[in-house]
């Protein structure tokens, strides 16, 4: 298979596959901008598209015959399957279906169109559309994990409201944001020629990334301490991405109970001084810096020597405490070209926007991910998280991406794409922030 060397698809073999759901009405319009943009485009429709859609308009809109069953002796003597798949430089299914999802990463070949995704090795690209409640079940979500760690690229889905009438997460991306988004991906898969890998997450090759994660300390005497509940899942779910993504990563952790993942740095440490001392080494020769860690804001004035006793007189005790310092800050305010690029966490349970902006601002932090702790079975211990991540954007408005709730492993993984792509490529293809849920 030829690697591209630009970003366009001028000229660029696209299988366009269209399973059933009601978005897929918007696929025409999808099929009409990639032959625009200059793409040789072949549909193949499931059986369930096609009560959504008619063929033959498809055929219309691309000039070429639509392919709907793996079973058509006609169809397989002008191209067999096979072929087909291998003709495919790029495949791109829109509307996925969470049924599709679920075949695919499965690894099923029961219709045309998922035997052609198992036979062919090019690029795989695809924009979920599906019922809110759909995309939220924890079936679908750990599908769309499966299929990212297969090499698919998921585009969306968008959030608002749906066919059916309920508000959420799970409506197809416009056809417009699809192809913009299709072209982001191959000018980044352009520039680096040499990178065989079918996988589209991002290269961190070359990167050193350090992470802070879990609770820290604050002891008051020899036996005792204040700390919060942070797990750690969230900062170790990090390191896990950035080093698959080829990154160096240093994870200075707080006291948790879980593995290091294999390839990670891992420094413990205990209290906020601790953190900060190791953060402020650490961050000299790191590109990106990423706070995760739930810092004790305070600590106690003066650790006591020996064991506090009760007192049999005394019904209080009171104890003073210090502000701890802000250990994200601190690596922040060094001038931006001596520092690394700052990706700062903040948990709210109201006005979230609002208030991770304005620390995004206060902290002098280059990226903020916002979770809203105040929903059930999301957040501090669970396994799964929503966010939204804020940057600064252009001077009317902070570029903005909304990640839907999934498993916090998915979630890092778009977390760092997203700190490696705001480093690197966003300047030179500012068009790539669009806002999305993924
Ligand atoms: O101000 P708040 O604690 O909400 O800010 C959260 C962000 O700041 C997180 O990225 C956290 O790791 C970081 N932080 C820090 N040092 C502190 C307090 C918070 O690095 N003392």
């Amino acid at each position: 298979m030829s690697q591209r060397t630009h970003a366009s698809l001028m000229g660029t073999r696209i299988l366009l596959g269209i399973s059933g759901g009601i978005a897929a009405y918007k696929s025409a319009h999808l099929a009409r901008l990639l032959k625009k943009a200059g793409a040789e485009v072949r549909v193949v429709m499931t059986e369930g598209a096609q009560a959504f859609i008619a063929p033959l308009t498809l055929q219309a809109l691309t000039g070429e015959p639509v392919r709907t069953s793996l079973l058509d002796p006609e169809a397989e003597a002008g191209m067999g399957h096979i072929e087909l798949a291998r003709w495919a430089e790029l495949i791109l299914i829109a509307p996925a279906t969470a049924d599709l999802m679920a075949r695919l990463a499965q690894g099923q070949a029961d219709d045309l169109l998922t035997t052609l995704c198992l036979a062919n090795d090019a690029q795989w690209f695809m924009a979920p559309a599906m019922n809110q409640a759909m995309w939220r079940h924890p079936a679908t979500l750990e599908n769309a994990r499966r299929l990212q760690d297969y090499g698919w690229r998921l585009l969306g889905p968008d959030a608002g409201d749906q066919a059916c009438g309920d508000v959420g997460p799970g409506r197809m991306l416009e056809p417009e944001a699809i192809v913009n988004e299709l072209l982001c991906d191959l000018s980044k898969t352009a520039s680096k020629p040499s990178d065989p890998s079918p996988n589209h997450a991002a290269d961190a090759s070359g990167l050193t990334i350090t992470i802070t994660a879990g609770p820290t300390r604050e002891p008051l005497d020899p036996v005792r301490y204040l700390s919060n509940h942070s797990s750690g899942k969230m900062g170790y779910a990090l390191a896990q991405a950035a080093v698959e993504r080829g990154a160096r990563v240093r994870l200075i952790s707080g006291p948790v109970a879980l593995e290091t993942p294999p390839g990670v740095e891992r420094v413990d440490v205990e209290s906020a001084l601790e953190m900060l001392e190791a953060a402020q080494k650490a961050a000299v020769d790191s590109d990106i810096f990423i706070g995760c860690a739930a810092v004790a804001d305070y600590r106690a004035e003066q650790i006591a020597e020996h064991k506090i006793k009760k007192s049999s007189d005394e019904d209080a005790l009171t104890l003073r405490l210090v502000k701890n310092p802000d250990i994200i800050a601190t690596i922040a305010e060094n001038a931006v070209n001596s520092r690394p690029f700052v990706v700062g966490f903040a948990a709210e349970t109201r006005d979230l926007e609002r208030y991770a902006l304005d620390k995004l601002t206060r902290k002098q932090l280059d990226m903020i991910v916002a979770n809203d702790v105040s929903q059930p079975g999301l957040g501090f211990g669970a396994d799964e998280n929503a966010a939204l991540l804020l940057w600064h954007g252009s001077e009317a408005a902070p570029g903005r991406l909304e990640l839907s709730p999934q498993p916090k492993t998915m979630l890092a993984a778009r977390i760092i794409d997203t700190a490696i792509k705001r480093l690197s490529a966003t300047d030179e293809h500012p068009s790539c922030t669009s806002s999305q849920v993924t």
